[in-house]
């Protein structure tokens, strides 16, 4: 049976039992990552049996086990995909020779700083959603949110097990330093700056889960394929859950759509019938996916160089590709050059973020048409569309001058003037916020949002997946 819950302490693949001096330093853990959540996760709901998934194994078909549970008594546990004897680095200047076990130690301040960033952004988007509870628009949502929650609880846990395992007295360190930053704080902020945004509302929870955990579905997917094979085993398995939050976001705005849709047909005015208008939900998509394309770093960068080289983080499906070194090999791109927008080669090795990134976009893209679909569907005139990925860039290469959605290029004033067009204003933020009144009664639904297809883990709309 792989779905029953172990009595262990901390549940676990790696037999955790057998390294005392580990077991010991992740039970001295534990009351603190229980302390955090208690404090900063989220407000109220934590002595209510809330229906949760939790992962119990890294088997395909038993790994999540559902059953109400009150989150401070969720198991969050360490999973990694099993160990594939004989693999070697997929990548990079070790290309062909086999994987470490162990982190080799030229790359170790590397492989330290790309695991902490990681693993920082999990309890800040805890931290970031933790008022949401107050103002779900059903019982499946608030269900979800806290999976979310949860589920990035147990990345941060991934993570910390990494640094705790393979980084000695510095990996202690930093794992208490995971605990210690907060989302927004001035003094101690956490690492990236779309993880100390606040998510004030639920709209910007769905474009979160929609942009943001996407940036994570693509950090991850790169890390798995790492030459440090115990991270590449890690974030395998952190991808499997990492789906759902997306799940989440992408339905979650589509149901937004819809219900916008709806109201527009029927009023003709969806605002003024409790809903949020499509000009709105595009305004919001504009923010959330230009602050999640600022994750993937400069779109020329050494550090990028840098890791592809050391074997420690490849690209998106490394194995789809036919080279894997990637010396002397260039891309064409477009870069800022005397101030205006040219389109050149640049080695591929320095253009490994904008790859990722240019993935991500495909990926945001697909799920953009499906909302399309959907106001098609309901018969109603209007397209929703990315931005130009030069647009409300405050990262990279394109950060400091001042795009159009289009991607044309316009003098800071013109931005400023034109901003409250393309990106949230404050009565469009105050609206959204107007509308966050909390609906408790099983298969009702917010005036703002469609109900969902289908309930989690095939029950109703209607099952209570919070219990009073
Ligand atoms: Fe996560
Ligand atoms: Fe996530």
């Amino acid at each position: 049976m792989t779905s029953v819950l172990t009595d262990e302490k901390i549940p676990n693949n790696v037999n955790l039992g057998s390294d005392k001096r580990l077991q010991r330093a992740l039970e001295a853990w534990q009351p603190q990552f229980i302390d955090w959540w208690k404090q900063m996760g989220p407000v109220g709901w934590q002595d209510r049996d809330i229906y949760l998934r939790t992962a119990v194994s890294v088997e395909t078909d038993g790994w999540a086990h559902f059953d109400y549970v009150k989150m401070p008594d969720y198991r969050w546990g360490i999973f990694l995909e099993p160990k594939q004897e004989g693999r070697t680095h997929g990548f990079g200047d070790h290309y062909g020779q086999p994987v470490w076990d162990e982190v080799p130690g030229e790359f170790r301040n590397l492989l330290r700083r790309l695991i902490v960033t990681q693993g920082d952004t999990e309890p800040a988007s805890v931290e970031q959603q933790r008022a949401l509870g107050a103002t779900a628009p059903s019982l499946y949502d608030l269900r979800n949110l806290f999976q979310v929650n949860v589920e990035e609880g147990r990345h941060l846990w991934a993570m910390v097990y990494l640094l705790q395992t393979y980084f000695g007295r510095d990996g202690r360190e930093e794992a208490e330093e995971l605990l210690a930053r907060r989302s927004g704080d001035a003094d101690k902020p956490r690492i990236l700056g779309a993880f100390n945004e606040p998510t004030s509302h639920w709209l910007s929870f769905f474009m979160f889960t929609m942009f943001t955990d996407r940036d994570g579905k693509y950090q991850l997917s790169a890390l798995a394929e790492s030459g440090f094979d115990p991270l590449a085993r890690t974030c395998r398995f952190m991808l499997t859950e990492e789906a759902h939050h997306m799940f989440v976001g992408e339905s979650g705005v589509q149901r937004v759509v819809k219900r916008a849709c709806e109201l527009m047909k029927s009023t003709g005015d969806p605002r003024a019938a409790g809903g949020i208008d499509l000009p709105t939900i595009q305004k919001y998509a504009n923010l959330w996916y230009s602050l999640s394309l600022d994750l993937f770093g400069g779109e020329v960068s050494s550090n990028a160089a840098d890791a592809f080289a050391a074997g420690i983080k490849g690209r998106y499906k490394e194995d789809r590709y036919d080279e894997h070194k990637l010396v002397g090999s260039h891309v064409a791109m477009d870069v800022l050059e005397g101030g205006k927008v040219v389109h050149k080669d640049i080695a591929m090795r320095n253009a490994l973020n904008e790859v990722l990134r240019t993935e991500y976009i495909k990926d945001c893209q697909r799920g953009v048409e499906r909302w399309n679909k959907t106001i098609r569907d309901e018969g109603v005139t209007f397209e929703l569309t990315l931005p130009s990925n030069k647009f409300h860039r405050q990262i990279g290469m394109w950060a400091g001058t001042c795009f159009t959605p289009a991607g044309e290029m316009i003098d800071a004033a013109t931005f400023a003037a034109r901003r409250g067009e393309w990106l949230p204003n404050e009565a469009d933020e105050a609206f959204v916020k107007s509308l966050m009144r909390p609906v408790y009664e099983p298969g009702k639904m917010a005036s703002w949002i469609a109900p969902p297809l289908k309930g989690i883990n095939g029950l109703p709309n209607e099952f209570v997946y919070v219990r009073p």
